[in-house]
């Protein structure tokens, strides 16, 4: 269960912590989290959810989305359609405080900076495909962060002690039942024909939380 987690929570507490500086103080507002049943989505709701946040994922499947409502998410919105009239539908109509974009940003910009109330907040996790335009910032004072997990080994960055304190923070998090492991599936021995059977199913793209192997 341990194994499952270290990438995709590092990622997710550096983003609404350490990126979007999300705390108690923000209990009440919203965190949109585009893609919120994949890897990081599935944490970074759970985390938000803790700080008492409204959290709205969206993902496309009904498993998936059965997957995000277990993991934080409190509302799930269909990403094949339109996010803007769903979100006005749960009375969004001013948009939302936080969006996390566990996507490629670039087919969501435009919808991404309509979501975003007024002097929000905007955190990116994957490469863009293509240019946005970040002139789209200025008329609401949004603010646009990114987040990438091993900059601060690769830059050697001062606080590269940080790294030391997440694992801290949320190992207490997961003992104590606040986290839970997004492990699915566990298959053992480790040899190449169970490492080949695991790459095949992601590859096939609908997998749902993690597959771990274990045991030699
Ligand atoms: C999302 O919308 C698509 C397209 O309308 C539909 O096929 C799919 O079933 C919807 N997903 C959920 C979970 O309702």
């Amino acid at each position: 269960q341990a194994a499952a987690m270290p990438l995709t929570t590092v990622t997710a507490y550096e983003s609404l912590y350490d990126r979007l500086l999300l705390s108690e103080k923000d209990k009440g507002k919203t965190l949109l989290i585009i893609n919120s049943a994949g890897g990081v989505g599935s944490v970074a709701s759970q985390l938000a959810k803790n700080l008492g946040l409204k959290v709205i994922g969206t993902a496309s499947r009904t498993e998936t989305e059965a997957f995000s409502l277990q993991h934080g998410a409190d509302i799930v919105l269909n990403h094949t359609k339109d996010l803007l009239p769903q979100l006005e539908a749960h009375g969004y109509k001013n948009g939302v405080e936080y969006i996390l974009v566990n996507y490629d940003p670039y087919p969501y910009w435009d919808t991404i900076i309509s979501a975003a109330k007024a002097q929000g907040k905007i955190c990116l996790i994957v490469d863009s495909s293509g240019l946005v335009d970040i002139r789209q910032l200025k008329d609401k004072s949004l603010t646009l962060v990114s987040e990438m997990m091993a900059t601060k080994i690769k830059y050697e960055t001062e606080d590269k002690i940080r790294y030391h304190e997440i694992f801290e923070d949320v190992t207490r998090m997961f003992e104590a039942g606040i986290l839970k492991s997004t492990l699915t599936k566990t298959m053992s021995p480790i040899n190449a024909e169970n490492l080949k059977e695991a790459h095949r199913l992601l590859e096939e793209k609908k997998v749902i939380g993690k597959i771990v192997l274990s045991g030699f």
